[in-house]
C-alpha cells in the first residue's frame, strides 16, 4: 500500500455546528502525527477546480467556537456524474493528496464512496444537522440545531401562553423525524407530526389539542419535520376547525447556525481524532461512526447499506408525554 503523507480535507452538503471543531482536529491530529494537511474549499467543488490549501496548526486556532465551516461547503451537481468524480480523482493527484477526509451528510457519503472505486482512498465524518445517517448513532452539529431550536421555541410558547394561541412549527430534518420527535419531546409539544408515521389531521392533531383544551388547556405547540411540511395548512385547518387560533413558523436556517454546543465541539474533536487514527493504521474507505458510546470505523460500503429508524418506543413515549 502506498505510504499516507497528504490528507485533504472538505465539508460538503449543508452546513453543520461543529464542522469547523472537526476540521481543526484533522488537522491537528494530522500534524501530531506527521502528515500534511490540505483544506479543500467549497466541498466536491473545490476538489474539481483546485481550490486546495495548505492549513497548518496555527491556521484552525479559535475556530473550535465558530458556526458554520470555514473551508464553506456546497452541492456539486458535477459530481454526481462519472465525469465529476473523475476530474475530481485527477485534481487529487495534481496536489499529491492520498486520502480525502468528507466531512458532510449522506450524500456526501455517497460521493465520497464513488471516488473510492476510482482510486482516490477516503475517510468520511458525520456532519448534519439532521442525524439520518444510519451507520451512526450521532452526527456533528445535531445537538446545536436541537438546542437552537429549543430556544426558539421556548419564546414562541410564552407569545402562544400570553394570546391562548397554538403555534405549528416546523423544524428541519429533510426526509428524517430525528429533530422534530426530540424537540417534540423537549419542549413539551401537544402533538409531534414526523415522516416516518402517517397522520391524520383529525386525529393525530385535531383531536390532541381539542382533548387538550377540554381539559383546561389554554396554549399548544405543533411540532413538525421539515419532510411533512404543510404547516400554513394545518394553521389553518386547526383555526378553523377547533376555534383555537394557530400560527405557523418555520423556523428554517437558524437551526443551522450558532456556536457549537460542548457535545458538538467534543464529538467533532474526537470524531477528527479517529478519522486520522484510521489513516495512521491504513484502513482507508471507512466512516466515523458513534455506537454504542464508542468511536469506530466502519467501511463506507458496509456504512451506506445501513437503515436508520427512530425508535418506537420513543415515538409511543412522546404520545403519552404530550396528554
Ligand atoms: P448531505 O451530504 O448533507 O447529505 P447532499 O445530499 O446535498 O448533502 O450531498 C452533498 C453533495 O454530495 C452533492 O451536492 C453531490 O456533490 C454529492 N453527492 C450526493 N449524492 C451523490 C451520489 N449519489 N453520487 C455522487 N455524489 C453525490
Ligand atoms: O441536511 C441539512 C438540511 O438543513 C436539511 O435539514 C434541509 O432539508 C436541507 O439541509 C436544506 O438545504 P438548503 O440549505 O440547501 O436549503
Amino acid at each position: 500500500m502506498k505510504k499516507i503523507k497528504n490528507i485533504g480535507v472538505l465539508t460538503s452538503g449543508g452546513d453543520a455546528p461543529g464542522m469547523n471543531a472537526a476540521i481543526r482536529a484533522v488537522v491537528r491530529a494530522g500534524f501530531y502525527h506527521g502528515f500534511e494537511v490540505y483544506g479543500i474549499r467549497k466541498g466536491y467543488n473545490g476538489l474539481i477546480t483546485g481550490d486546495v490549501h495548505r492549513i497548518d496548526p496555527r491556521d484552525v486556532s479559535g475556530i473550535i467556537k465558530r458556526g458554520g465551516t470555514f473551508l464553506k461547503t456546497a452541492r456539486c451537481k458535477e459530481f454526481m456524474e462519472e465525469a465529476g468524480q473523475k476530474k475530481a480523482v485527477a485534481m487529487a493527484g495534481v496536489f499529491g493528496l492520498d486520502v480525502i477526509v468528507v466531512i458532510g451528510g449522506d450524500g456526501s457519503y455517497k460521493g465520497a464512496y464513488e471516488v473510492s472505486k476510482h482510486g482516490l482512498p477516503v475517510i468520511c465524518m458525520p456532519g448534519t444537522i439532521d442525524n439520518d445517517i444510519a451507520s451512526t448513532d450521532y452526527t456533528i452539529g445535531y445537538d446545536t440545531a436541537l438546542n437552537t431550536a429549543q430556544d426558539a421555541i421556548d419564546k414562541i410558547r410564552d407569545t402562544s401562553y400570553s394570546h391562548e394561541r397554538c403555534s405549528v412549527l416546523e423544524v428541519m430534518g429533510r426526509r428524517a423525524g430525528y429533530i422534530a420527535l426530540t424537540i417534540g419531546i423537549t419542549v413539551g409539544a401537544e402533538s409531534i407530526v414526523i415522516p416516518e408515521k402517517e397522520f391524520n389531521l383529525e386525529i393525530d392533531i385535531l383531536r390532541p389539542l381539542i382533548e387538550a383544551r377540554n381539559r383546561g388547556k389554554a396554549d399548544f405547540i405543533v411540532v413538525v419535520a421539515e419532510g411533512v411540511g404543510k404547516v400554513m395548512d394545518i394553521a389553518k385547518n386547526i383555526t378553523e376547525r377547533t376555534g383555537i387560533e394557530a400560527r405557523a413558523t418555520i423556523l428554517g436556517h437558524i437551526q443551522r447556525g450558532g456556536s457549537p454546543t460542548v457535545h458538538d465541539r467534543y464529538m467533532a474533536s474526537l470524531m477528527g481524532a479517529k478519522a486520522v487514527d484510521l489513516i495512521k493504521e491504513g484502513r482507508l474507505n471507512q466512516v466515523v461512526c458513534f455506537k454504542n458510546d464508542e468511536i469506530i470505523g466502519v467501511e463506507i460500503g458496509e456504512a451506506l447499506s445501513m437503515k436508520k429508524t427512530l425508535d418506537p418506543a420513543i415515538i409511543k413515549t412522546s404520545k403519552v408525554l404530550s396528554i
